[in-house]
């Protein structure tokens, strides 16, 4: 068989994430304290994939060539493909060819996590040689997802959200392809919200005739397309992390599996795992829970946090309050302040969401 390629789509406007994505591209924010894109170039080069496609759109794509590089760290070759407008899926995989040719590939949504990684699917797609494969896993609110019917271990209808689904089986963003895919991005037609359609270029592909097969995922999956998703992957990842302590630790505690990142400093503070500490991150005065990442060079000063996700350089003090459940973009600052009037002073940017006490 020709050598597998990999393509990962990360353009695309992260509407529902906003306002983190008017300053940041959804696939760059961490969970675990590592962005959600990396999870997904990693699984690429453990399924011994090295050349790997990268969509970026124009607004973030140079964030995430920094951040990611010519991918030698990773060892993966990668190439930047630009897309000019989020036209859809099948779009981005047009928007591929060149890059792509005539090679089977991987195609992998950037902000998915796959926990078991692809290199079973890998491996199902080398032995059975289907034109395709698409990956599948059972859910229990059908209605929310793209769901395939299967017949005799084949794929015969995809339905994009089903107001009545016929099977529980709903579609994960990581599909695999032979070259045939291009000519059916090419067939379709935009769908009623304007995107040229992956469901609808699998669905023209098992019409013609072509071998669409179905893979159930082993273990879990989960898109972080929402704040609500984000943080059940941060949970999901910290379940795996091993304890770690780099940094320092004064009149402090830590409790199960924490990771201190070196040259992070706790003094009088308590953190209870699953829970990582950024590298320089100062935590004075308070307590961590379970399930938090707290960024690089964060500050929290008598303050209580947990189930969060605070990326680099934010800063928590002095609150009454525990926070929880919330996800800070970078140098945002949240704490009490004791100036007269007493009173909330806030400066947020549009889309923003504040609950308080
Ligand atoms: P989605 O999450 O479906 O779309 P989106 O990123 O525009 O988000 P929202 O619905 O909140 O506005 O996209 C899944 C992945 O595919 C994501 O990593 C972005 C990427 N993508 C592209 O690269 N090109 C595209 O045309 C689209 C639609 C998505």
């Amino acid at each position: 068989m020709q050598t597998l390629k990999g393509l990962i789509l990360s353009g695309g406007k992260g509407t529902r994430l906003r306002p983190i994505t008017y300053t940041s591209a959804k696939q760059l924010v961490p969970v675990a304290n590592k962005p959600v894109l990396f999870y997904g170039i990693e699984a690429m080069a453990r399924a011994g994939i090295d050349e790997v496609g990268i969509i970026i759109a124009p607004e973030t794509g140079e964030e995430i060539r920094a951040a990611v590089g010519d991918g030698s760290r990773f060892g993966v070759s990668i190439t930047y493909i630009v897309q000019d407008e989020p036209l859809g899926l099948a779009h981005a995989v047009l928007t591929a060819e060149l890059f792509l040719g005539d090679a089977p590939f991987v195609m992998y949504l950037g902000d998915n996590l796959l926990q078991g990684g692809i290199e079973d699917l890998v491996a199902a797609f080398r032995s059975s040689r289907p034109d395709a494969l698409i990956l599948l896993t059972p859910v229990p609110d059908p209605e929310q997802y793209g769901v395939a019917e299967l017949h005799d271990g084949a794929v015969v209808r995809l339905v994009e959200k089903p107001a009545e689904p016929k099977t529980n089986l709903a579609l994960v963003g990581v599909y695999m392809f032979t070259n045939c895919v291009h000519g059916a991005a090419r067939a379709i037609e935009p769908s009623g919200r304007g995107e040229l359609e992956i469901t609808d270029a699998i669905q023209y592909l098992v019409d013609q005739g072509m071998r669409v097969e179905p893979h159930i995922v082993q273990g879990w999956w989960k898109d972080t397309g929402r704040l609500g998703d984000m943080l059940a992957a941060n949970r999901l990842v910290l379940d795996t992390i091993e304890a770690r302590v780099a940094g320092e630790l004064v009149d402090s505690q830590v409790d199960g599996r924490v990771v201190i990142e070196p040259g992070a400093r706790l003094v009088r503070s308590t953190v209870r795992g699953p829970a990582i500490i950024g590298a320089g991150a100062r935590l004075t005065d308070c307590y961590v829970g379970p399930y938090t990442a707290i960024g690089e060079g964060c500050e929290i000063r008598n303050a209580e946090v947990e189930h969060s996700i605070l990326l680099a350089g934010s800063s928590v003090h002095d609150l009454a309050g525990r926070m929880e459940s919330s996800l800070l973009g970078r140098n945002v600052t949240i704490g009490r302040d004791e100036r007269q009037p007493r009173a909330f002073r806030f400066l947020v940017g549009d889309n923003s969401e504040i609950g308080i006490l």
